[in-house]
């Protein structure tokens, strides 16, 4: 009898080493006369673990890991194809207290799925959503998604529902779906891990944009650095067509709906919403004045829904179980969950979906098991690189877009990235700025030179050199920044810097050398 395995093809563990493990234990098996099957799953999200390698042992699936190539013999001896005993065996996976202890609607199939079987995917719930949807209106559709209280993941959490009917109301013969998949903000990865983990899900999640507002064609716009997450995308756009979810006639509804995946160049401005459109049309990434909001005047010039990864991947889910079930998970304003991405100095980095709610601390701690250092988390910073610094006197702070604004501090796209106590706050501002400087698209003053001189100034800081008025300097630069710049590039990347002199002011007056 054939045994299941599942060994990551998710890049983050590619980069580990799960190609190499893969072939050598479809190498092994062929030598020991044993007939495995192995599936390329998604990521489950423990990245200290992986290669995770899972074996299916009746209804449960056996984890092993971190796994490395040279591993693969003695996991045979071991007979680790009925889950025997080795010192990488983990137990069940779906048991591991990392795991167990999520709140998974988004992230429900990453991992658990072959991610371009549309058979898998449909037998774990995949296209219920769009089946229900084709049976409302679009309006109904619309509703659905405003009283879920989903708002935006990509950054500016504006409700989902809110601009969908911003572009339902829109007369116009031609409108589109558009997918920012552009994912710059350091330390996040939930974008990529979803599209290569179960890309049926944002294409459902299109589809069902693309009825609710009458759109017939749809852009994923993905960064070219996710060449991983682009090919499982057109592969299951190819089998989605082939069977009807996509095309003319979607699921014989007589309604059209086309998917094409576009790359990025590699510029973070891109990111921003009219700086994709932009480049979605074929020219330089830069920032469109606003008004006229994309809802209206978008791609193409015509209304243009703009959502990010994660909005759109958690639509299916809303019309499968009902708005009701979705808003019921969360806290005050923000409503169902959030995939929090742990990254940088963390023992444990990884994907952690819960329900808005959960605090700092026990993220970093509970989950991410403290520092990879072993030395104090100082602090972290929330929201990708023009995010705030929290220092660890606020760790109690739970993730909710209201509390983290309550400190001066933003969600962004759920990215938290962990500092120990030998970070150098003067640097980090610095550093801030000096990304300003690179990645600025030049529109407006404030941020193209205002960043550039900023950088100087911490120059100047750093050195030692007169600084009492060079932080005034500062503060000054950080206000004119902030109030002056046309997007948010240039008006918040005075948040890092501000954070940082405002909780850490002693690291602007002796910085270490
Ligand atoms: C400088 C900058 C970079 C951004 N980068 C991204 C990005 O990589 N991905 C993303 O989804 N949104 C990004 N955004 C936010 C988008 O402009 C926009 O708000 C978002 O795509 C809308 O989708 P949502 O409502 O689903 O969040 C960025 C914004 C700014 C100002
Ligand atoms: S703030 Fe910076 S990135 Fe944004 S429009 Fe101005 S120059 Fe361009």
């Amino acid at each position: 009898m054939s045994i299941t395995l599942y060994v990551p093809a998710d890049a983050g563990s590619l980069s580990l080493g799960a190609g190499a493990v893969a072939d050598r234990i479809a190498t092994a098996a062929r030598e020991r006369g044993q007939s495995v099957r192995i599936v390329r799953n998604g990521s489950r999200g423990m990245y200290w673990l992986e290669p995770l390698v899972e074996v299916q042992c009746g209804p449960v699936r056996i984890g092993y890991g971190p796994v490395s190539a040279a591993d693969v013999p003695s996991l045979f001896d071991a007979g680790f194809l009925q889950g025997g005993a080795h010192a990488l065996r983990l137990g069940p996976v779906e048991e591991l207290p990392w795991l167990r202890r999520q709140q998974r609607l988004t992230f429900e199939r990453v991992g658990r799925i072959d991610p371009l079987s549309l058979d898998d995917y449909r037998a774990h719930g995949g296209y219920a959503g769009l089946a229900r949807a084709l049976g409302m209106s679009g309006a109904q559709i619309v509703q659905e998604v405003t009283d879920s209280g989903l708002r935006g993941r990509g950054g500016a959490a504006f409700p989902t529902g809110i601009k969908w009917k911003t572009v339902l109301e829109q007369a116009a013969e031609q409108k589109y779906i558009t997918c920012n998949a552009d994912e710059g903000d350091s330390g996040t990865f939930a974008d990529r891990m979803l599209m290569e983990g179960d890309p049926f899900t944002l294409i459902e999640g299109m589809t069902i944009a693309g009825i609710a507002v009458d759109a017939t064609q749809g852009f994923i716009y993905c960064r070219a650095e996710y060449p991983h997450a682009a090919r499982a995308l057109r592969a299951a756009i190819a089998t989605a067509g082939a069977n009807g979810y996509l095309g003319a006639n979607v699921c014989g509804s007589g309604k059209r709906f086309d998917l094409e995946v576009r790359l990025g160049a590699g510029a973070y401005i891109c990111g921003e919403e009219t700086s994709m459109l932009e480049s979605l049309e074929g020219r330089r990434g830069e920032v469109r004045v606003r008004p006229p909001l994309p809802a209206i005047v978008g791609l193409f010039g015509k209304p243009t829904i703009v959502n990010n990864v994660i909005s759109l991947a958690s639509v299916p889910v809303i019309l499968a179980k009902g708005a009701a079930h979705y808003r019921d998970f969360g806290v005050g304003r923000s409503r169902g969950t959030l995939p929090i991405q742990l990254a940088g100095n963390i023992k444990r980095g990884g994907l952690v979906e819960l329900a808005f709610g959960v605090s700092l601390r026990e993220l970093l701690y509970d989950f991410g098991g403290g520092s990879a250092s072993g030395r104090p988390i100082r602090t972290v910073q929330i929201g990708g690189p023009l995010g705030a610094y929290v220092p660890a006197s606020q760790f109690d702070t739970v993730i909710d877009y209201e509390a983290l604004s309550g400190i001066g501090a933003l969600l962004g796209h759920g990215g938290i990235v962990v500092f120990d106590d030998t970070v150098q706050m003067a640097r980090m501002a610095r550093h801030a700025m000096e990304f300003c400087a690179k990645e600025s698209c030049g529109k407006c003053t404030p941020c193209r030179i205002g960043s550039t001189r900023g950088a100087e100034v911490m120059d100047r800081i750093i050195a030692g050199k007169d600084v009492d008025a060079n932080l005034t300097l500062l503060k000054d630069l950080c206000e004119t920044m902030l109030q002056g710049s046309l997007c948010g590039l240039g008006g918040m990347t005075p948040f890092p810097v501000q954070s940082a002199l405002k909780h850490f002011p002693e690291d602007f007056h002796h910085v270490r050398h």
